[in-house]
Order: C-alpha cells, then structure tokens, then sequence
C-alpha cells in the first residue's frame, strides 16, 4: 500500500506504525484518517484515543467502516453456498467486523465530543461472475478450511450466480458504508 502511495505522496513521509501507539506527539496533524481498519486493530479504545490525541484542537478524524448490511446479500449466499457444499455452516452472523456504522459512533464518543455520521448506501449491479468468486476467495478463511472444501463452495457459488445473472441480467449487491466526522 504504502508503495502504492508514493507517487502520490511526493517526498512527503510515509511510516508503518501500529494506530494503538502511534509515535507523534500530542497536537500534531488538523486530520487524521482511519479507514477500513479499526475493526482489526485489538485494542480499538486506544487506537480512537491515537487518533484524538495526535490532532490538534481544531481538526478533524475521518474514520470509515462497513454497515452490518454491507454486501449482504453475497455473505448470505456465501453462507448458504458453503452449507450446501460442505453440510457445515460456518458463517453463523452476517457481519464479518465487529466496528460498524450501527456500532461506531458510541465507541467514538469516547474521545471525540462531536461525531457526525454520512451513511452512502449504494448497490453493485455485477454482471460477471468472476468478481464475485474473487471476493469468495478473499474471505475464504471464513467459509471453509481447506482447499478441497473451498474448491465446492466456489462451484456451487459460481453455478447460483451464473444462474442469477442468467436469469435476472445481474447479480444485485447493496453497499452501505458510513463516514464519521469526529471533532
Ligand atoms: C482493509 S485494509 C484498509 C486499507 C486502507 N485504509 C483502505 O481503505 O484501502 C485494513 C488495513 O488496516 C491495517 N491495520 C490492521 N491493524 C492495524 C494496526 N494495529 N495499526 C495500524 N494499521 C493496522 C492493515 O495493515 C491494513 O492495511
């Protein structure tokens, strides 16, 4: 990522660090951005307060996560093409994170006395049925151990959206994914 990042950062510092501890003094940056992470990171309460501590008194942190509703109809399908191809559900909750929008804002509050939301909810119209094995794959480690299993799920999943997309023109997705604006 960071390689990715470069050419658009110029000469501008580029740094790995871990967001619980991050190695700046208190009132550094006027923004601060956490997107698509938080829910990784183990101690969540002290990576907000990081994010909070590092800004200045006027800034703003920018932090962006998933709904629980985000793709859920494809980790529905997931679900159900796993348990038809291994007999064992292993996708019991819809939401693979645990920080979503319906979460979010609480767990921000901690440290920031101003928490706006914008919530984009949106819908992927996939025509194609490779992206969608793709993502499968990408989330593999959810659905099922090993490769002999995972080869099943991703045919019984290719046959059910190739059949959609068929049928119907296209595979629908809704994406809902939330901003928050904490001051
Ligand atoms: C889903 S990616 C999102 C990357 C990027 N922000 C984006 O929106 O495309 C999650 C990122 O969180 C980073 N990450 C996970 N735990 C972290 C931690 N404790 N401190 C800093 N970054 C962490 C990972 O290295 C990964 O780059």
């Amino acid at each position: 990522m960071l390689l990715s990042a470069r050419a658009l950062a110029g000469s501008d510092p580029l740094l790995v660090t871990d967001a619980q501890a991050l190695p700046f003094p208190d009132d550094t940056f006027e923004v601060t951005l956490a997107m698509h992470m938080l829910y990784h990171v183990p101690d969540r309460t002290l990576a907000i307060a990081e994010l909070r501590r590092v800004l200045r008194p006027v800034g703003v942190a920018l932090v962006v996560t998933n709904s629980e509703n985000h793709l859920h109809q494809l980790d529905d399908l997931l679900v159900e093409c796993a348990a038809a191809a291994t007999g064992v559900d292993r996708l019991p909750v819809r939401s693979f994170i645990s920080f979503t929008t319906e979460s979010a804002a609480d767990e921000l509050a901690a440290a920031f006395p101003r928490v706006e939301s914008r919530v984009l909810v949106s819908e992927l119209v996939i025509d194609a049925v490779e992206p969608v094995l793709d993502y499968a794959r990408s989330v593999s480690a959810f659905v099922a151990d090993t490769a002999g299993q995972l080869n099943g799920v991703i045919a019984e999943l290719e046959r059910r959206v190739a059949r959609t997309i068929r049928d119907e023109g296209a595979f629908h997705v809704r994406t809902a994914v939330g901003c928050f604006v904490c001051r």
